[in-house]
Order: structure tokens, then sequence, then C-alpha cells
């Protein structure tokens, strides 16, 4: 399939997705929001692919956030529906993802921007990137999940300053924060993010999945997510991944996945 404002390629299991809108900074049209839900709808089934990555074109921005010239004129209701549609087609759809998604965060990553590699499972970023939420300047609040998932990523406190102030991180806050869990010059980003792709399959992608579902049961409203642990832990054991990793072990090799 073509994308208009996508860029997709796929190699040795891992598929790489570029926002390609550099003119507008990878801003979040309508349009792109539709085409990740496609794409990330698409490599669920695929079983080509085991790890995906997703970063922006050119050297200035992942992602500058959502399209602001698309939703200045909205109403009360056009505003909630925009927020409900995006957070059910894209961000919970990545979050919810059981293959791992890797944000390659390779420069500005804003709002709407910020809130996709927050979807994401992992994030990496180069030593320019810049992140924040700056919603509250334009007179919102960040819609796309950034409320939730920056407060359970660098904490309550953190996250309510970022938000109130419109502030930007730099990279190297954002390591230590626990924002971001590496930072490499922008030339390093993707062979960076290949190289933990290419680490993670070396582990069963089934015993994989079930740690995405066990971690995230643990944010999940309602859910116990020890409960689920003993549920995802108990379901690896009818695999034939489990078989084939305590037999490898036992017998001194390494595992075939
Ligand atoms: N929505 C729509 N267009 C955007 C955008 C967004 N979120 N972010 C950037 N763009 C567009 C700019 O309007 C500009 O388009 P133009 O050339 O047609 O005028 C183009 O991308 C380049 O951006 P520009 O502002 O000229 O680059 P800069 O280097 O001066 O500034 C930023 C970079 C990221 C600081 C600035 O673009 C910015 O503040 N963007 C908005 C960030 C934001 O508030 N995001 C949250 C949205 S919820």
């Amino acid at each position: 399939m073509m994308y208009k404002h996508l860029l997709i390629e796929k190699q040795d299991k891992i598929a790489w997705i570029s926002i390609d809108r550099p003119e507008k900074l990878n801003a979040l049209n309508s349009e792109v929001l539709e085409e990740l839900h496609a794409v990330f709808s698409a490599l669920k089934i695929d079983e080509e692919v085991r790890v995906i990555v997703l970063t922006g074109s050119g050297e200035k921005a992942f992602v500058a956030g959502a399209d602001i010239s698309e939703f200045a004129q909205f109403d009360v209701s056009q505003g909630k529906s925009l927020a409900k549609k995006g957070q059910d087609l894209v961000f919970d759809f990545i979050a919810n993802m059981t293959k791992p998604v890797i944000a390659a965060v390779n420069g500005f990553a804003l709002g709407g921007g910020l809130e996709l590699a927050l979807s994401c499972h992992i994030r990496i970023a180069s030593a320019n990137a810049r992140m924040g939420l700056p919603e509250t300047s334009l007179g919102v609040i960040p819609g796309y999940g950034g409320t939730q998932r920056l407060a359970q990523l660098i904490g309550r406190g953190r996250a309510t300053e970022l938000i109130l102030t419109c502030r930007m991180m730099g990279a190297e806050e954002a390591l230590q924060t626990g924002l971001v869990s590496r930072v490499v010059s922008q030339e390093e980003l993707l062979a960076t993010a290949a190289e933990m792709g290419g680490k993670i399959m070396t582990n069963s992608s089934n015993a994989i999945a079930h740690a995405l579902q066990a971690i995230a049961a643990g944010y999940a409203e309602g859910v116990d997510g020890f409960e689920a642990e003993i549920a995802h832990f108990g379901n690896c054991f009818g695999h034939p991944e489990f078989k084939e990793g305590t037999q490898a072990f036992l017998e001194k090799r390494k595992a075939n996945y």
C-alpha cells in the first residue's frame, strides 16, 4: 500500500515508519492519523515484522504536534471527537500493539508528537531532540493521552510542571527523567534503534507480546496488573517458544526464535 505522508521500509523483520511532512515539521493532520492507523493495523498481522520503529523525516522534527491549522475552528463537540478518535485509532492502538514499537525521536516532539512518542513502548532520542507539551499555550490541553502517559512515565510533579509551563525538555533532561531510555547523536539514532530491535528479536516474540500486555495491565482502569501477570505468565507455558527457550538453556545452546 502507498501512503501519502508515511515512508515505510521493511528490513530484517523491522518495519521503519517515517512520518513524512517535513515542510510542516511532520505535524499530524487527519490524513497522517488515518495512515498511521492503516499502517499499524497492517503491521499488527504482518508475519514478516517483529519490531516497529517510528521516526520523523528530516533532521529537525520527529513530529511538531497535531496540525493546529486543522482544529483552530473546532467547537466543543468537535474537540471531544478529535481527541477520542485520535486516541482510539492511533495513540491507544499503538500502545496496545503486541509487537514492540520504538520511537526514534530525531528532533522536536511537541504536543501530539510527544504524545505519539509516549504511546510507543520505548523511546530513544537524538541529542538535538526537544520535547514538550505546549498545548496550554494554545488554550487547550494535551488530548492524545499526554496528561496520563507523561505523568506515568516521569512522575506527576514533573509532568504537571511541563504541561503548565509549556517548557521544552532537551535530550539530556529527558534521559535523566526517564522520558527516553537512550540518547545518541542524530547520525547514530536509527542504527541504535536497529540494534535495539535486533536484541529484542533474539528473545521470544510470544513472551514479548505477553510482557507488553502485562506491563500495560498495570496502567489500565479496573485491571489488577499482578493478576494479569499471572495469567500472561501461565499462557507462555502453552507456547512452543517456551519449550524452545527452556530446552535451549538446558542444552546449553542459543534459543532459535
Ligand atoms: N501544526 C501545523 N503546522 C505546524 C506545526 C503544527 N503543530 N508545527 C509547525 N508547523 C508548520 C509551521 O506553521 C511552518 O509552516 P509554514 O512554513 O507553512 O509557515 C512549518 O511547519 C515550519 O515551522 P516553523 O514554525 O517555521 O519552524 P521554526 O523552526 O521557526 O519553529 C517550532 C519550530 C517547533 C518551535 C514551531 O514550529 C512550533 O512552535 N510549532 C508548534 C508546536 C506546538 O504548539 N505543537 C502543539 C500542537 S497541539
